[in-house]
C-alpha cells in the first residue's frame, strides 16, 4: 500500500511533504520518511514508526529546499525498521526514490546491478529502483525513469528526485494510483486526492506506464516510448472539510457520523418522479434479458456488501448472483463470458485485487459495472458503467459510510434492473423507493440514541471472543459488523448463519460469552429466537439490533435491545449496519486502541 507524495515550487517542501503525507497515513503507518533536494544536497530523513517519529527527527535538523518527495509506509519487503523505510538512495547518492506496490522481478534485478558494482543496504524491493535509475541516468532523468520501468514487473507507483536536477522531479506508475497536483507556481505528485486538496483541486491522474516531468510552472507527460502524452485536467468538487476531523475525535466516528447526509447525496438524485434513473449505466432491457447470471466481486467490506446485493438483485430483479472474494476470482478460472455482467464494488478504485479481477472478466467477454467512491480511479476507468458512490473521501481504515451508500447502490440497480424486466410490481417498487429516501431520517435517529450502544460497549470491551449471528440479509449484516469490530478492537469475531450455529460454534459458547443478534428480517423472526433461546441456554449474553416494532417482544429473552425506526425488511442493513460501527467503534476507543489506524491494516490495498 504505502502513501506517496512530491512537491516542487517557492515554498519550504518539507513541512508540505509531512502535511501532504498526514492525509495518507491511512495507507500505511509503519515508517516514513522524505528527501529534499537543497542547493547540491540531496537530504534525506527517515524513520521507523509513525509520522510523528519523522517530525521529532526532523525538529533536530534544518531541511531547507524547495524540491522533495515523502513516504508512508507499510511494509511488505523488509521489516520496518529506518533502514528499509523509505526514500532509498542510489549508491553515488545522486537518485532518491519513494515507492508504492510491489517488484515482482526485484531478485532478477539486484543480481544485474550487484555484478554491476551496487552495493544494497535495504531488503526492500524498492532499493533496485534507485540503482536501476542511476545505471541508466546519463543526463536525462525522464529517459533513465522510462529505460527503468521498462525492466521493472510488478505495480509502481514512483515518485523520483535527482542531485543533477534542481529544476523538476519524476513520477510514473503502474497499477498503484498516482495524481498530479496543478498548483499555480507549485506543482505535487499523491497516492490520493486529500493530500493536495488543500493545495489544489486541478489535477491530471496518471495512467499505467506513464511518466510525468514536474517543473514549478510546467508538467509533461510522456508513455513509456517517449512520446507526450496530452491530459485532461480534472477538477475535484470536495472541500477541505471533508477530509478533516471536523471535531470529531475519529475520523471513523466522523464518517458514520455523515452517513444520512452522504446516503441522500448517494441516492436522491438518482430517483425522479417515483423511477430511478441511473446515471453513468447503460444496460438496456435486451441487455438485461440476455444475462444469464451476475457476479458480483469485491474485497473486504465491499464484499460484505456484495453478500447483500446477491439477495437483493435476486429477490427483486430474478437473475442469479453469484459473490466472489476478488482474490479468489480471479484465480478461479472463473465460468464467465458474454452472458454474464460483473458488477464490481470498491471504495477507493484501486484494491489490486479487485482491479485485476476486473481485468480478468473484461478478458473473458462480460460487462463490468462498478460501484466505486473514487471518481477517475483505476476501477472507474476500467469499467464499461460506473454508479458513484457519493460517500465523500473516507479516511478511517474501517469503512463504514462507504458501506451504507455501496448498499444504496445496489438497491437502486436491482430496483433498476427489475422495472426494466418487469419483475416487480408497481406498489412494491415504489414502497421500497419511499423507504430508499427514508433512510437518511431513520439512520439520523439511530445517532441520536447512540449513548445505550457507548453504555453497552463499555460492559464488553474486555470480551475475548463476540460472536454475530443473523438469517438472511441478516446473516450479510452480520459479517459485516464482525468484520468492523476485529478490524479495529482486535477482539476475536466471527459471524455465523443462526441456522448453522448448532453444526459447530455452538461449542465455543460459554457463560458471558457475548452474542450479537441481527434482527431485522420479518420471515425470520421467530427461527432466530428459537436461536437466541439455544445460547442464552449456554450462558450466553445477547445484544439484538432490530426494529422498534419487535423490542416489547425481545426485551423478554434478549440482554440489551438496540433499534432502529421501523424501516421495511428488505431495506434494513443500510439501517442496521449503523448501531454496530458504532458498537465496534466504541469497543475500539474503550480498549484504548488506535480507532483510525488498526495495527497491520491499511485502506488502500494495492499490494497483492
Ligand atoms: C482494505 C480496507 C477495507 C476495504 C477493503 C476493500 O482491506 O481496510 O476497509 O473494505 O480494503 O477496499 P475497497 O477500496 O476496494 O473497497
Amino acid at each position: 500500500m504505502c502513501g506517496i507524495v512530491g512537491y516542487i515550487g517557492e515554498k519550504t517542501a518539507a513541512p508540505i511533504l509531512i502535511n501532504a503525507l498526514k492525509k495518507l497515513e491511512y495507507r500505511g503507518y509503519d515508517s516514513a520518511g522524505i528527501a529534499v533536494f537543497n542547493k547540491d544536497e540531496l537530504k534525506v530523513v527517515k524513520c521507523k514508526g509513525r509520522l510523528a517519529a519523522l517530525e521529532e527527527k526532523l525538529g533536530n535538523e534544518v531541511v531547507d529546499g524547495n524540491i522533495g518527495i515523502g513516504h508512508t509506509r507499510w511494509a511488505t519487503h523488509g521489516e520496518p525498521n529506518d533502514i528499509n523505510s523509505h526514500p532509498h538512495i542510489s549508491n553515488s547518492g545522486s537518485i532518491a526514490v519513494v515507492h508504492n506496490g510491489i517488484i515482482e522481478n526485484y531478485m532478477k534485478l539486484k543480481k544485474f546491478l550487484e555484478a554491476k558494482g551496487y552495493v544494497f543496504a535495504s531488503d526492500t524491493d524498492t532499493e533496485v529502483i534507485a540503482h536501476l535509475i542511476e545505471y541508466h541516468y546519463k543526463g536525462d532523468l525522464v529517459k533513465a525513469v522510462t529505460e527503468s520501468i521498462n525492466e521493472l514487473e510488478g505495480s509502481y507507483a514512483l515518485g523520483v528526485i535527482c542531485r543533477d536536477c534542481s529544476d523538476q522531479f519524476v513520477a510514473a506508475r503502474k497499477d498503484s494510483p498516482l495524481i498530479i497536483g496543478l498548483g499555480q507556481g507549485e506543482n505535487f505528485i499523491a497516492s490520493d486526492i486529500p493530500a493536495i486538496l488543500e493545495h489544489t483541486r486541478d489535477i491530471y491522474i496518471l495512467e499505467d506506464k506513464e511518466i510525468a516531468a514536474i517543473s514549478r510552472n510546467n508538467v509533461r507527460i510522456y508513455n513509456n516510448y517517449g512520446a507526450e502524452v496530452k491530459k485532461e485536467v480534472m477538477h475535484v468538487n470536495w472541500d477541505v472539510a471533508s477530509a478533516e476531523k471536523s471535531g470529531f475525535e475519529h475520523f471513523m466516528l466522523k464518517e458514520i457520523f455523515e452517513e444520512p447526509k452522504v446516503l441522500k447525496n448517494t441516492i436522491n438524485p438518482r430517483i425522479k418522479e417515483d423511477n430511478v434513473v441511473l446515471d453513468g449505466i447503460n444496460i438496456n432491457v435486451d441487455e438485461l434479458n440476455s444475462i444469464e447470471k451476475i457476479f458480483i466481486v469485491a474485497c473486504g467490506t465491499a464484499y460484505h456488501a456484495g453478500v447483500v446485493g446477491k439477495y437483493i438483485i435476486e429477490k427483486l430483479a430474478k437473475i442469479p448472483v453469484e459473490v466472489d472474494l476478488a482474490s479468489e476470482f480471479r484465480y478461479r478460472d472463473p465460468l464467465i463470458g458474454n452472458r454474464n455482467l460483473v458488477i464490481i464494488i470498491s471504495q477507493s478504485g484501486e484494491t489490486i485485487d479487485t482491479l485485476f479481477a476486473l481485468r480478468e472478466a473484461k478478458k473473458r467477454g462480460a460487462k463490468i459495472l462498478s460501484i466505486v467512491n473514487v471518481v477517475g480511479s483505476s476501477i472507474a476507468r476500467e469499467s464499461d458503467n460506473v454508479l458513484y458512490t457519493w460517500a465523500g473521501p473516507e479516511i478511517a481504515v474501517a469503512s463504514t459510510k462507504a458501506y451504507n451508500t455501496q448498499l444504496a447502490a445496489l438497491y437502486l440497480i436491482a430496483l433498476d434492473f427489475a422495472s426494466k424486466k418487469g419483475t416487480i410490481d408497481a406498489n412494491t417498487h415504489s414502497k421500497l423507493m419511499e423507504e430508499l429516501k427514508q433512510l437518511p431520517d431513520s439512520i439520523e435517529k439511530i445517532l441520536q440514541e447512540k449513548k445505550d450502544i457507548q453504555k453497552f460497549a463499555s460492559q464488553h470491551y474486555n470480551a475475548k471472543s463476540i460472536f454475530y449471528i443473523g438469517r438472511g440479509l441478516d446473516y450479510a449484516l452480520s459479517m459485516e459488523g464482525s468484520l468492523k469490530l476485529k478490524e479495529i478492537s482486535y477482539i476475536h469475531s466471527e459471524a455465523y448463519a443462526g441456522g448453522e450455529l448448532k453444526h459447530g460454534t455452538i461449542a465455543l459458547i460459554e457463560d458471558g460469552t457475548l452474542v450479537v443478534c441481527s434482527m431485522t428480517q420479518d420471515a425470520l423472526f421467530e427461527k432466530m429466537i428459537s436461536n437466541i433461546k439455544e445460547v442464552k441456554a449456554r450462558g450466553a449474553v445477547v445484544m439484538v439490533i432490530t426494529q422498534e416494532r419487535n423490542k416489547p417482544e425481545l426485551q423478554k429473552v434478549a440482554d440489551m435491545v438496540i433499534t432502529i425506526p421501523d424501516v421495511d425488511s428488505l431495506v434494513a442493513p443500510i439501517a442496521a449496519i449503523t448501531p454496530m460501527q458504532l458498537f465496534a467503534y466504541y469497543v475500539a476507543v474503550h480498549k484504548g486502541c488506535d480507532v483510525d489506524k488498526p495495527r497491520n491494516l491499511a485502506k488502500s490495498v494495492t499490494v497483492e
